[in-house]
């Protein structure tokens, strides 16, 4: 899907809501509230942030999730981008833009500086005008922002301490040319993210490795979609009391883990793999077992 018009540090422009996109939003289980927060905020932010630019603390239209890897962070944010386009679309379409914080340069001193500068003063701006919402995505800002308090000189080029500068310069400058932009930001390490930046968030999320209950939801939304393909694994997709079990064994898993778990009892034997519909009870246990084993041999 590469696009060579894309602006620098740009990996992907979308209009939404887009048909077929709900899947990300729907598939990841969270605690209750969490996304009526997360869409709430996106909501005011989009059709309110300019009026709101008159208060004495205006928003930042700046969301932060932050958590370990494999929480569905990145998901999340893809799907609340479809979910408050959905919400915002009587007034019109969504432009979603997704930027990759990897992709400046920080080994040339003052490149990525004026890079990010120009991202946040022409490239973002620009697409903003194209549409009346925009919502920009910058996954792993940590890369971006780096905490200016604890990065070491020596550990860090200075040109990295210029970016995070870059970045706040950056944040206020949208903020005042497109108040009504929301801009997602997700972070496996919120000790990483310069403070100024994660001051002016509007929402600090902070996701959780997934207790025994969602773990438990996660293997049965996992094994749901095995049955959609193969039909004769509904007795397994609907059992509760195995999920719970399973669960158990999973404890310390992250979200990705425990879904990655359940295709992986597919896979072990070349006839399973073969007819997936043959799936047991039995093969899942096994497959948690040797996921649970790694995990703790990594430690
Ligand atoms: N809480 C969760 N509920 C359901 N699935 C989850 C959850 N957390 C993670 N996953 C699964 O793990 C995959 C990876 O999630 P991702 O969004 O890439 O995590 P992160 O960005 O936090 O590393 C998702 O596609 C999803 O299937
Ligand atoms: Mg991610």
């Amino acid at each position: 899907m590469a696009d060579v018009r894309l602006p620098p540090g740009i990996t992907g422009v979308h209009v939404l809501p887009a048909d077929h996109h709900d899947g990300p939003w729907d598939s990841i289980i969270v605690p209750p509230g969490t996304k009526e927060q997360l869409l709430g905020t996106a909501v005011l932010v989009l059709r309110h942030g300019r009026a709101l630019q008159s208060l004495s603390g205006p928003p930042h239209g700046l969301i932060v999730l932050a958590g370990p890897p494999g929480t569905g962070k990145s998901t999340l944010c893809q799907g609340l981008a479809q979910a408050a386009a959905v919400a915002v679309a009587r007034r019109g379409a969504t432009t979603f833009v997704e930027v990759d914080p990897h992709a400046f340069p920080s080994e040339l001193l003052g490149e990525s500086q004026r890079a990010v500068r120009r991202l946040f003063t022409e490239t973002l701006p620009e697409l903003a005008a194209r549409r009346p919402h925009t919502i920009v995505l910058v996954d792993e800002v940590e890369a971006l922002a780096v905490r200016r308090s604890t990065a070491s000189f020596e550990t860090n080029p200075v040109d990295v301490h210029r970016a995070t500068d870059a970045v706040l310069a950056g944040l206020d400058a949208l903020r005042a040319t497109c108040p009504h932009l929301l801009l997602l930001a997700t972070t496996n390490f919120t000790a990483a993210v310069d403070e100024a930046v994660l001051s002016r968030a509007d929402l600090v999320l902070e996701l959780d490795l997934p207790d025994e209950e969602v773990l438990a939801r996660i293997i049965g939304s996992s094994l749901a979609e095995l049955a959609a393909l193969w039909p004769p694994l509904r007795h397994l997709a609907e059992d509760a009391a195995l999920h719970a079990k399973l669960a158990g064994r999973c404890v310390g898993f992250d979200g990705r883990r425990a879904r990655k778990v359940i295709l992986a009892s597919v896979a072990q034997r070349p006839e399973l793999a073969a007819d997936p519909a043959q799936l047991t009870a039995e093969d899942l246990f096994a497959a948690v077992e040797a996921a649970a084993g790694t995990v703790t041999g990594r430690r």
